[in-house]
């Protein structure tokens, strides 16, 4: 039969962004044939040295070039020499606002083989999915500086909570949620933020109506970052606003194991855009250059990326030979794992597991 092939838009950005995009390149290319289908990329060399060269971290029209792409792959962002506001502003933000991609799923997993710094906890007791909202929330760039400089100089920063918005990923959790264990946890701040978590907090009770099946469960913020590390075993779903769920999937990505092995999509669901992947970490300034940089965040978020079109074998392949290559003792690990092996190493060895 004929394969078909996807185009893929690569944007290594920076640090060990570029590191670990670069070194797993052959074993999804790989993994992508053994299941009939390839990938065409068009790599982005946007960034921070791009943004140094040229004033911006991508050119003016950079959205109107990725747009026609069925995904795109994003390593990370940010460089010590620039602000950071700056580089998530200029690049991560626009991608994540620009194409509407409103869920952004970051699933929090224990393997097998994996020690959590949490005691008595063993691999798939730990086994729980981040719907975070992606586009407005906290995250909204609304907001001023005003008599900069004076002593009465002022800052107002808005977050936008819009019914469209709000609702859209609560129904996305929802469906995540009947589909796995039927346990969703809806994360607020309702007793401070009385206007925009009290509206979140309606919506969920609406939402709910249609799907009697799962339960609902509501924790505010505070009492959720004690809870993931109290009970992460008690919990299936999660749905946040913008900011929270990227404060709790830190938590999450600590209490499975590293940095290094967090996956996550910035989720489009409709078909006028394209959705784009990323590994959870930063550029990880303090390892740069050393190639010792944990590919497997990468890998896994590659499989997400397979799973969004609909390629579940090659997404389940990716998938199962970081489960074998981290269940196996004698396997390489990279040092944020205990071991001393680098980058390639550890790519090459689940390359011969395929
Ligand atoms: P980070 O995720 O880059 O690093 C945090 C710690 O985890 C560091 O000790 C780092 O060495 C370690 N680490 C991260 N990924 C690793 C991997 N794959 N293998 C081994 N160890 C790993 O976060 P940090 O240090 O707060 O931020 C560094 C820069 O990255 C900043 O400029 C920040 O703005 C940016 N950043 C970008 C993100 C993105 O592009 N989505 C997300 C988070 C941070
Ligand atoms: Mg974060």
């Amino acid at each position: 039969k004929p394969s078909k092939t996807y185009d893929i838009e690569l944007i290594p950005g920076d640090g060990i962004g570029t590191e670990v995009v670069k070194a797993v390149m052959p074993l999804v290319r790989t993994v992508a044939d053994q299941h009939g289908f390839e990938f065409e990329t068009t790599r982005r060399d946007w960034g921070t040295e791009y943004y140094l060269n040229h004033g911006e971290m991508m050119p003016g029209d950079g959205l109107d070039r990725l747009t026609d792409a069925d995904s795109i792959f994003l390593g990370a962002v940010g460089h010590p020499d620039v602000p950071d506001h700056v580089t998530l502003h200029g690049l991560l933000l626009p991608i994540r606002k620009g194409f509407d991609q409103y869920v952004c799923k970051r699933p929090n997993v224990l393997f097998e083989g994996i020690e959590s710094p949490l005691r008595g906890y063993e691999s798939g007791d730990i086994d729980f999915v981040v719907y975070r909202e992606n586009t407005e929330g906290e995250y909204a760039d609304l907001g001023g500086r005003e008599h900069r400089g004076l002593a009465h100089e002022t800052a107002i920063q808005s977050a936008l909570f819009t019914r469209r918005g709000t609702e859209r990923i609560i129904r996305a959790a929802f469906e995540a949620a009947a589909e796995r264990e039927r346990h969703l946890t809806s994360i607020t701040k309702s007793n401070a933020q009385a206007y925009s978590m009290v509206f979140w907090d309606d919506i969920v009770a609406e939402v709910s109506e249609e799907y009697p099946g799962v339960t609902v469960e509501r924790l505010l913020v505070d009492a959720a970052s004690m809870d993931l590390i109290r009970r992460p075993h008690e919990f299936d779903v999660l749905v946040a606003s913008n900011l929270f769920g990227d404060i709790l999937t830190d938590i999450g990505a600590q209490i499975t194991g590293s940095m290094g092995l967090a996956p996550s999509g910035n989720i489009h669901p409709g078909d006028e855009y394209p959705s784009m992947f990323e590994p959870v970490h930063g550029s990880a300034p303090d390892i740069v250059g050393k190639g010792v940089a944990n590919p497997l965040a990468t890998v896994l978020s590659w499989s997400m990326l397979f799973e969004d079109l609909g390629e579940t074998d090659a997404a389940d392949a990716l998938w199962d030979v970081v489960t074998d290559q981290l269940a196996d003792d004698a396997a390489p690990r990279t040092p944020d794992l205990g071991g001393d092996a680098n980058t390639q190493t550890v790519v090459g060895d689940l390359s011969s597991r395929l």
